[in-house]
C-alpha cells in the first residue's frame, strides 16, 4: 500500500508560513476564540469517545438520523479517512449484503480534494469520473457506466473543491439511486454545503446508503477546531468508530466544547459568514472581470480560473505572484488542470482587496 504526497498541503507549507496574504485558504475566514466560552472543564478525553451523546443527536436530526448514526471526528479529514477505511479496508462492506473478491473499487467524481481520491486508491481500486470545463457538469451516466461489481463506494464533493460547482439535487438523486441499485453506499463530503445560499438536503438523509462527512472547518470558519463528523448507516459508523480507536481515539475536549456553542449560534453565523462571502464574491467578480480571467461561477468561496495569458502553467503563474507580491494561490496542477488556479475568496475583505490588488500588480506589470 502506498499513499501519494498531498501536493496542496506540501505547497501550502512550503509557503503559507513566510507570505504576506493567503489567497488560496479554502474556507471562510476564522472566528475570534473570543467569542465563544473555551473552558470545557477537565482535559481528558471526549467521553464516550465518538462525541458526546446530546451532540451527536443534535448533529443526527439534522440528517433524520439517530445518536448512534453519527461519530464526531478530528474534521472532515478524518471522517473521510474513517469512511474509506470502514467500506473499503475489510472483506465485506458493513451494512451491505454484498462481499467481493478481489480489491474494493471506488467510482470518485474529479478534480477534488485529493484525499477524496488518493485514500481509495491506497485501499482499493478508483476510477475517476471528470467533471469537464467550463461547467463542470456531473454526467451520471459516467457514474453508472464506471460501476462494476466490485463498488462499494461513489464519492463526490458537493459544492466542489476546487471549481464551485454545485450539483443539482436531482442529479446527487441519481447517483443515490445508482449506489443504492449496486448495493454501494454514495459518500458525499459536504464541508461546503452551508455556504450556499439555498443548501441541498444532505446525502445521509436520502437513505440507508447515503453517508455524509463535514466539518465546522470552512462553512464555519472554524477550521482550527479539528471538529467534524461521519453521518449515515449504523454499521458503517460503527465500523468508523472502532477505525477510530486507532487514529485519534476520541476529538479534542476544546474543540468539542466550542463546536457545541457555535451549532447553537448556527443561525447566526452561518448569516454573517455568507454576507461576507457575498460581498467578496463581488470583489472578486469585478477583478476577474477586469483582467479578463475566467471561472465557472462558484458556490463556495472557491473559483477555479483560467490561467492569464503569458504565464505557461497554474505553478508558473502561481510562483511569479508568490515571489513578486508574497501572495499565495493554488496551481491548478493539483488537482489535474495546470491551466488553471484556485483562488479562496474568504477571507476578510481587506486581505481579499489587498491581495486583488498585488495580484494587479503582476498582470499589469
Ligand atoms: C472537500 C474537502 N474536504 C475536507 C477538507 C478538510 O477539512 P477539515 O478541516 O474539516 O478536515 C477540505 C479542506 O480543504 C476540503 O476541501
Amino acid at each position: 500500500m502506498r499513499i501519494d504526497p498531498f501536493g496542496l498541503e506540501r505547497w501550502f507549507a512550503e509557503y503559507e508560513h513566510e507570505a504576506d496574504i493567503m489567497l488560496a485558504e479554502s474556507g471562510v475566514r476564522s472566528l475570534s476564540a473570543d467569542r465563544f466560552d473555551i473552558d470545557p472543564g477537565e482535559l481528558g478525553y471526549v467521553i464516550p469517545t465518538d462525541g458526546d451523546p446530546a451532540l451527536r443527536g443534535t448533529i443526527g436530526e439534522r440528517y433524520g438520523r439517530g445518536t448512534d448514526e453519527v461519530v464526531c471526528t478530528s474534521g472532515t479529514q478524518e471522517a473521510n479517512f474513517l469512511a474509506f477505511l470502514s467500506v473499503l479496508a475489510g472483506d465485506s462492506p458493513p451494512g451491505l449484503s454484498s462481499s467481493t473478491s478481489g480489491d474494493a473499487h471506488a467510482v470518485v467524481v474529479t478534480p477534488t480534494y485529493q484525499a477524496l481520491h488518493a485514500v481509495p486508491d491506497a485501499f482499493g481500486d478508483v476510477t475517476r469520473v471528470p467533471l469537464e470545463p467550463p461547467t463542470w457538469e456531473l454526467d451520471p451516466d459516467a457514474v453508472a457506466e464506471a460501476i462494476r461489481r466490485e463498488t462499494r463506494l461513489i464519492v463526490l464533493n458537493n459544492p466542489n473543491n476546487p471549481t464551485g460547482r454545485y450539483h443539482p439535487l436531482e442529479t446527487v438523486e441519481t447517483l443515490y439511486d445508482l449506489a443504492a441499485d449496486n448495493d454501494a453506499y454514495l459518500l458525499c463530503d459536504e464541508v461546503y454545503r452551508l455556504l450556499a445560499d439555498d443548501p441541498l438536503p444532505p446525502v445521509a438523509g436520502m437513505g440507508p446508503h447515503g453517508l455524509s462527512t463535514t466539518s465546522l472547518s470552512k462553512s464555519y470558519g472554524l477550521a482550527g477546531l479539528r471538529f467534524g463528523w461521519l453521518a449515515g448507516d449504523r454499521a458503517v459508523v460503527e465500523a468508523a468508530c472502532q477505525w477510530k480507536d486507532y487514529t485519534t481515539i476520541s476529538p479534542g475536549i476544546f474543540g468539542q466544547h466550542v463546536a457545541e456553542q457555535a451549532l447553537e449560534q448556527s443561525d447566526t453565523i452561518l448569516e454573517q459568514n455568507r454576507e461576507l462571502v457575498a460581498r467578496n464574491h463581488e470583489i472578486t467578480v469585478a477583478f476577474l472581470e477586469r483582467h479578463g480571467l475566467e471561472w465557472y461561477d462558484p458556490v463556495g468561496v472557491n473559483g477555479f480560473v483560467t490561467v492569464p495569458d503569458g504565464f505557461e502553467s497554474g505553478k508558473e503563474f502561481c510562483r511569479t505572484v508568490l515571489e513578486a507580491e508574497s501572495v499565495v494561490l493554488a496551481p491548478g496542477e493539483f488537482f489535474g488542470h495546470s491551466d488553471r488556479f484556485r483562488i479562496g475568496f474568504g477571507l476578510p475583505t481587506d486581505e481579499l482587496e489587498e491581495g486583488l490588488a498585488r495580484i494587479g500588480q503582476v498582470l499589469e506589470g
